[in-house]
């Protein structure tokens, strides 16, 4: 599937991965960044600046998805790997997490910070949220976090995660949402639309699309202003980081 807007957004997250030469050099996500206060500082513990300081979540998915061990795992835009690192401690060596981004720097990272960290249960492969390269029905939970915002196809998005879960399997999500909509001039500035602003949908319609894909027991956990996550400008709508669960139905 090749779409504009995937283009902007691999070089908007490219020009990131690769401004962050090592922690504390010039990417201003890196080292301070606000992101990793959305975290517990306890879950963070022991993971390296390189991993927390390319973090771009606006969220914590981890926290919220009750992982035991020996779990699969599916995150959908994995980027430097936090939430696949968080998520690869609790599932353990039983378990295994897959990280799926389509920007090759960032997986180049988050392979870098996986060898460094000497971690064996996570997985970083190449592909898009809308097509995944993952069998179907062998998910036992995806998460994703601050990513399918920026999708501009949220419906196959959801399709897809729909397909890999096995049935009874869970979905944990941070994202990025609006109450209202943005205009279509708004959503035409793709550069707007790759800082995770204006591909943002309305809360509703979002949980729409999951029930549209067959997801049940859709839930949004909690829903909080995103003034510091994101930038919003005069005429834009409300816009907020909310954590939302689902299930895929047994049978
Ligand atoms: C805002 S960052 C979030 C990264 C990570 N989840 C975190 O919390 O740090 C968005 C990531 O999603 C990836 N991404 C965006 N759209 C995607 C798509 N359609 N398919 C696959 N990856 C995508 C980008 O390459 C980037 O690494």
């Amino acid at each position: 599937m090749t779409n504009p807007i995937h283009e902007v957004v691999k070089e908007h997250y490219s020009a990131i991965a690769n401004s962050q030469a090592s922690c504390c050099g010039s990417a201003s996500d890196c080292c301070g960044s606000a992101n990793t206060l959305l975290y517990d500082s306890a879950l963070l513990e022991g993971l390296p600046v390189d991993v927390t300081g390319l973090s771009l979540g606006c969220g914590d998915p981890v926290s919220i998805a009750s992982l035991k061990p020996g779990e699969t795992v599916l995150d959908l835009g994995s980027g430097g790997g936090i939430d696949s690192f968080l998520a690869a401690r609790q599932v353990g060596p039983s378990g295994l997490v897959i990280g799926v981004d389509m920007t090759p720097a960032m997986l180049e990272k988050a392979n870098a910070n996986k060898a460094r960290m000497g971690v064996t249960n996570v997985e970083f492969r190449q592909g898009q949220i809308e097509a995944l390269p993952v069998d179907s029905n062998t998910v036992d939970v995806v998460m994703s976090n601050c990513v399918i915002n920026l999708s501009p196809d949220k419906r196959a998005v959801f399709s897809e995660a729909f397909r890999v879960l096995k049935p009874g399997g869970r979905v944990s999500i941070s994202d990025i949402v609006t109450e209202g909509d943005f205009t279509p001039a708004m959503r035409a500035d793709a550069a707007k639309w790759a800082e995770c602003v204006t591909g943002a949908i309305d809360a509703a319609a979002y949980t729409g699309l999951m029930r549209d894909a067959g997801f049940v027991d859709v839930q949004i956990v909690d829903k909080v202003n995103a003034d510091e996550v994101v930038e919003r400008q005069t005429g834009m709508p409300r816009i907020f980081s909310a954590r939302i669960t689902a299930y895929k139905p047994v049978g």
